[in-house]
């Protein structure tokens, strides 16, 4: 099972060339430090062989809500458990911050996270028109996360 730990800025050029490699979106470093230093703000990265092969990252917002912000997982370290050992870890932590649900946007052409998601417990919760830059819709994904409530 892969580490999994909080992020630290060393980590940010492989986590940069994941990113590029595995999502549609093509994000400034800049975001990654604005998550990282952000006092809602979640960033969780996944190890393997001395490597960060993949990472989570997200904000906890007002009224219980929660949102991931991207998860990506290294090509070649898929269907491993390392996506779940990620988002797993990143739940109970907005379990303790007192989140009740957590939120994310998903491409509707993203057939594969789409399917991920769904098996983590995701339930589509709506659709948003011109979500992503380049015009495509979003959709929406809902979890509770009251069940991974975890003792502090
Ligand atoms: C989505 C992603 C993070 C999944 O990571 P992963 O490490 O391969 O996922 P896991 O190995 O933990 O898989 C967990 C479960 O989801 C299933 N799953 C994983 N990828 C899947 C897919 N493409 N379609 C359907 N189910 C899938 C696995 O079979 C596993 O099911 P099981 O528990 O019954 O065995 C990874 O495919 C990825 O980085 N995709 C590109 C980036 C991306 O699209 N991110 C989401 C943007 S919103």
């Amino acid at each position: 099972m892969p580490m999994i730990r909080p992020f630290r800025v060393s980590d940010t050029e492989q986590v940069s060339r994941i990113s590029d490699s595995s999502l549609k979106e093509d994000y400034d470093t800049a975001l990654f430090y604005s998550i990282y230093e952000s006092w809602n703000g979640l960033f969780l990265v996944a190890v393997e062989d001395n490597m960060v092969v993949g990472f989570i990252n997200g904000l906890t917002e007002a009224n219980g809500l929660s949102r991931i912000l991207m998860l990506a997982v290294h090509n070649d370290y898929r269907y491993m458990g390392i996506g779940s050992a990620l988002l797993d870890n990143f739940v109970s932590v907005l379990s303790s911050r007192g989140a009740r649900k957590v939120l994310l946007e998903v491409r509707p052409s993203n057939l594969n996270a789409i399917g991920f998601y769904r098996k983590k417990g995701f339930r589509t919760a709506g659709m948003i028109r011109n979500f992503y830059n380049d015009g495509e819709d979003g959709i929406r994904m809902v979890r509770d996360v009251t069940r991974d409530k975890v003792c502090r």
